[in-house]
């Protein structure tokens, strides 16, 4: 037998910045991070919802690109977004199209406007166009700014399965405008801060007891401590992605998808009514409880994860936990075994074992976790009452 194995090291920069106004003649950000070669162009995918919030965002676009020398404004498409852009490849398709008819090539940028399914679409697009054109992203939502917008995952739905198709693929950049968040509808700019808590939880305490000193001004969304929570948050993932040592998850564990083992099969079975961010507010919540449960975390810090949630009015339970199958057992529990198939490996389950540090579990108790869902049930519904 012969043969050779080759190491194939590429390395990409990941920009992440945060400004005010993107798209504003004497903001110089973008065009200062683009790289032009005197024939680049641009095209920009702006989801359709934004239109009536933002009805002068083209005009701007079309001005500041006026102003950019070697690189000439391509077109500007406005497609749907949210989850059910991500349900078929439709969207996925028109932006083919687009990527095409505007003849973008890998020396030119595709643009993204919008919240965390339209980047979604729209980046699984730029990354199979020409086998992967240029990307900067604009997340719109608190969400996808502080988490998946400045990720490198992109795809869509397929088969009953969230995000079964995809690519991973390192944006150019993402621009965290913060003019974006403020016009999302409450409960999305509430839900998405579940994110910097869960990444506070995995990663720094410090950033969770800030969080938490700060919770009344982050549930009545006063701009400043937002933008601050959005901006620590982005930072903390985008190292993570980077420095962690397995950008493309490869490896079977994924603190940044703590809590989400359960949000992602709620999701599931509630058919996206229930939003990514408050399945994950439900996940953290159940995840956090099974760790004191299990003698991991200390039960008065599990509390104050359990208060922090209820405080951003985010929920602690959903009735779609209730839904069983045939033997009696939990439907959420199938979402253990598709989470290790989706790993593809061995179950792999962050826990708590202090603020701000996780550990890797590889089973769970089923019998501890249904006194969890009965435990925070009762709490709901007593809220709630
Ligand atoms: N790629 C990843 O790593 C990753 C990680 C987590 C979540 N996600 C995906 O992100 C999606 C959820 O993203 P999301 O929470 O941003 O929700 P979303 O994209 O579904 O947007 C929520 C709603 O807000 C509207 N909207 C967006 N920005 C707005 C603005 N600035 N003003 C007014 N309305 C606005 C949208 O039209 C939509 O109706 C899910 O599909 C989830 O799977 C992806
Ligand atoms: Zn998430």
């Amino acid at each position: 037998m012969t043969g050779e194995d080759f190491d194939i090291q590429v390395s990409f920069r990941h920009r992440i910045r945060f400004t005010r106004g993107a798209f504003s003649p004497d903001n110089d950000l973008l065009s200062g991070l683009l790289e032009t070669r005197g024939h680049s162009k641009a095209l920009v995918f702006i989801e359709e919802g934004l239109r009536e919030f933002f009805p002068n965002l083209e005009g701007s676009i079309q001005d500041y690109f006026s102003d950019i020398p070697g690189l000439r404004l391509a077109g500007v498409e406005w497609l749907p977004g949210a989850e059910a852009a991500k349900k078929d490849d439709r969207v996925y398709q028109s932006a083919m199209a687009a990527i095409e008819h505007h003849h973008i090539d890998r020396h030119s940028y595709v643009m993204v406007i919008g919240g965390g399914a339209f980047l979604d679409v729209i980046g699984y697009a730029a990354a199979t166009g020409h086998r992967g054109v240029r990307l900067v992203r604009f997340p719109t939502t608190t969400l996808s700014q502080d988490d998946s917008g400045v990720g490198v995952k992109n795809g869509i739905n397929a088969f009953g399965k969230k995000n079964f198709i995809g690519a991973f693929a390192v944006p150019y950049a993402v621009v965290n405008d913060f003019l974006f968040l403020h016009t999302q509808p409450e409960l999305t700019r509430r839900a998405g801060l579940i994110e910097a808590v869960k990444v506070a939880l995995v990663k720094d305490e410090a950033f969770f007891n800030w969080l938490e000193a700060n919770v009344i001004a982050l549930r009545n969304l006063e701009e400043p401590v937002l933008e601050e929570a959005v901006q620590r948050s982005a930072i903390h993932h985008a190292r993570h992605i980077a420095l962690g040592g397995d950008p493309f998850e490869l490896g079977s564990s994924r603190p940044l998808d703590y809590g989400h083992w359960a949000a992602h099969k709620l999701e599931q079975l509630t058919d996206f009514e229930l939003s990514h961010g408050e399945a994950v507010s439900v996940g953290v919540a159940l995840d956090s409880l099974y760790a004191a449960k299990v003698g991991l975390l200390p039960m008065a810090d599990a509390e104050r994860i359990l208060k922090v949630i209820e405080s951003l009015d985010l929920p602690l339970w959903h009735e779609a936990l209730e839904l069983r199958d045939g033997s009696g057992r939990r439907r959420v529990f199938n979402g253990l075994e598709e989470f290790r198939e989706h790993l593809g490996g061995e179950l792999t389950v962050l826990l708590l074992k202090s603020l701000g540090t996780g550990i890797d579990a590889h089973e769970i108790d089923e019998a501890v976790w249904e006194q969890c869902a009965e435990e925070l049930k009762s709490r709901a519904l007593s809220l709630a009452a």
